[in-house]
């Protein structure tokens, strides 16, 4: 049975705090705390509204944590500042160490997909503007089933979607919730923890990896 590799993506390939250079000519000091917050509570919206069972597109969870982050920073943006934000937020930039760590696993031959709570047609767009669309097999997104990782239903869907089995199955992310969700499942997990000061929520589970940066995986999978 061939290794299958499920990437998540917003905070895994590509990075969220992307935005703290443009925020920094509208906001100043603030604009690292701005984008931290605001991705905890996309993040929380995304969770609250699965639990609710109120979907909305993972990019309406971006837009209304962005208002909710304005108002507890009192950060008064103008609505062309919050939708120049929001469109750059659709082409964040990858993280430097992905484009070659992608290209030397594929070479290897091992099955890549992309598996995000992001929509598909916004999670294509940053792949593709990030010149790493075409290493991926597919992108499996949670949309279809409107709901959102961690929800099991979607790690399920992951291999309904790809024919993989869940030995195989490994999540790559630097999102703790992420890798949790995955290895209560029943996936192999792969945590990818890229700054020191990155913490494992201690619910008394261990990643199968971790690595500081994507490189190390071809380490790990291409020798064995
Ligand atoms: C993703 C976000 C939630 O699934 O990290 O891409």
């Amino acid at each position: 049975m061939s290794l299958v590799l499920a990437f998540d993506v917003y905070g895994t390939l590509i990075n969220t705090q992307g935005l703290v250079p443009e925020l920094e000519t509208i906001i100043g000091g603030k604009a690292e705390a701005f984008s931290q917050r605001w991705r905890e509570k996309q993040l929380e919206y995304a969770f609250r509204r699965g639990l609710m069972q109120s979907y909305q597109d993972f990019s309406v969870c971006t837009k209304d944590a962005l208002e909710y982050t304005c108002l507890e920073m009192e950060t008064p943006l103008t609505q062309l500042q919050k939708n120049e934000l929001l469109q750059a937020y659709a082409s964040l930039p990858a993280f430097d160490d992905v484009k070659p760590a992608l290209a030397q696993l594929k070479e290897a031959g091992v099955q890549l997909y992309a598996f995000s709570n992001g929509a598909k047609a916004a999670v294509t767009r940053l792949l593709e503007h990030a010149g790493i669309h075409d290493y991926f097999i597919d992108i499996v997104s949670v949309e279809e089933l409107q709901t959102f990782k961690p929800n099991p239903s979607v790690y399920q869907l992951f291999l309904d979607k790809t024919g993989a089995v869940k030995a195989n199955t490994w999540l790559i992310s630097s999102n703790s919730f992420d890798l949790i969700g995955a290895l209560s499942f029943g996936f192999n997990a792969a945590w990818v923890k890229r700054s020191d000061k990155a913490i494992f929520d201690p619910w008394g589970m261990t990643a199968s990896l971790t690595i500081s940066e994507l490189g190390e995986l071809a380490e790990f999978f291409v020798s064995k």
